[in-house]
């Protein structure tokens, strides 16, 4: 049973690897990008020294020299990258890829692409083209849209990721949940209903033999009978735990005196088992007794194992502050590691030969999503022994 337990910590690797690969992904892609970015950066200006450079060349070739092939080649072919020359009287002479908003005045255009420059300085510094007799004009330019765009990606790419490995981590740990309490209420459910048959058929037994005292000795069918009403409680207990049990309002002290004076003659006389209680007489609590008297049963048992049927059993109930009681069951057993504090809630989680690892896991179950209570180890000290808290509402 301890192999189960070992795939839960599996899975917490699992998810670790899992994030892992996704950091690594994010960043790998977040370099890669950069890259492409840097290159890309670094093709567009020298794409813009060309303009630079033809533009300088129109102004200052030879009238003859058909420089048309230029135009051509650089004004036109780029097609993405915004740029706007200006001209050696500090005007804005030319543009390249900038929309320029219908029904503006030729001032509202020079003041436009004033503005487009000041944008454009921001990224590149302009480049220099120079002219005859030392007068200079200044292309100034901006990334593509590819490149703006690409920017995003990265950080697009990582939200999506996080989003995924996010959605994927939730269904996975809900899917396991759910599964687990199909599986809880598919075995109870079944095995009440297994048990169901063979019962009615040994309580027929039991009539039979009561009415034959001849050859039944009354004191032997008087045993075989409490077996089977133990039988019957336990029926009745899984397949309650199937449906929605109904609580009802419970005298406290009752019953755990009852019942563990049931317990009492249950276990081993080498086990010395009080009852104490600071409530008040009348105390009452909202509770499914059948399911509670189970939670005790289980927390009390693994008490008499862990002492390995020697030692002291003592429950206590306490009122505490906020409208709760507490159920404190100590024993003077084995006790438990600070590691496994958290581990014995966990199903399949056994030390035991014959155990399945999962008595706690029903009891946490039943006092926490059945009663709204609480159930957890208060204290424990190796080789001195262990106290489990069981914490319930006060009906007031
Ligand atoms: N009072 C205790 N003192 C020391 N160890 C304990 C105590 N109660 C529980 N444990 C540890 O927690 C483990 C889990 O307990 P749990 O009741 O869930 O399963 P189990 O008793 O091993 O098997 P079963 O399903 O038959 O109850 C036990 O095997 C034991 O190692
Ligand atoms: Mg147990």
């Amino acid at each position: 049973m301890l192999k189960s337990f070992d795939i839960y910590s599996q899975n917490n690797i699992l998810k670790i690897i899992v994030a892992l690969n996704l950091l690594l992904v994010g960043s790998g892609a977040l370099i890669f990008i950069n890259r492409i970015i840097n290159k890309l950066e670094d093709r567009e200006e020298q794409y813009v020294q060309l303009y630079a450079r033809a533009l300088g060349y129109v102004q200052t070739a030879d009238v003859n020299t058909d420089v048309n092939f230029i135009v051509q080649e650089v004004l036109v072919a780029n097609k993405t990258i915004p740029a706007i020359y200006v001209n050696e009287q500090n005007e804005p002479a030319y543009k390249l890829n900038i929309d320029i908003p219908q029904d503006l005045s030729a001032d509202e255009t020079k003041q436009f692409l004033r503005q487009q420059i000041l944008e454009m300085r921001k990224n590149h510094s302009p480049i220099r083209v120079d002219l005859r007799d030392g007068d200079f004009g200044l292309v100034y330019y901006n990334n593509s849209t590819l490149i703006r765009q690409l920017r995003y990606f990265p950080y697009a790419l990582i939200a999506i990721l996080t989003a995924l490995g996010l959605l994927a981590y939730l269904s996975f740990s809900s899917s396991r949940r759910a599964e687990q309490n199909r599986v809880w209420v598919g075995l109870a459910k079944e095995t009440a209903h297994q048990l169901g048959t063979p019962l009615s058929s040994l309580m027929a037994w039991v009539e039979y033999m009561r009415s034959d005292p001849e050859h039944y000795e009354e004191s032997v069918t008087d045993e075989i009978e409490k077996d089977v009403q133990r039988l019957n409680t336990i029926t009745a207990r899984f397949s309650s735990i199937g449906s929605i049990p109904t609580l009802k309002e419970e005298n406290l002290n009752e019953v755990v005196t009852h019942f563990t004076d049931y317990l009492a003659r249950r276990i081993s006389t080498k086990v010395k088992m009080t009852v104490e209680s600071n409530l008040p007489p009348t105390q009452v609590v909202r509770i499914n007794r059948l399911l509670f008297e189970w939670v005790i049963e289980n927390i009390c048992k693994n008490a008499v194992d862990a002492m390995a049927g020697v030692g002291e059993l003592r429950l206590r109930m306490i009122p505490l502050h906020n409208d709760e009681v507490a159920i404190d069951i100590s024993d003077t057993g084995k006790g438990i590691s600070k590691a496994n504090l958290q581990k014995v809630f966990a199903p399949g989680y056994s030390t035991k030969k014959r155990g399945w690892g999962l008595g706690l896991t029903l009891a946490k179950r039943i006092v926490e999503e059945y009663h709204n209570g609480r159930l957890f180890v208060k204290s424990s000290e190796v080789g001195k022994g262990t106290t489990f808290r069981i914490v319930l509402n006060k009906e007031t």
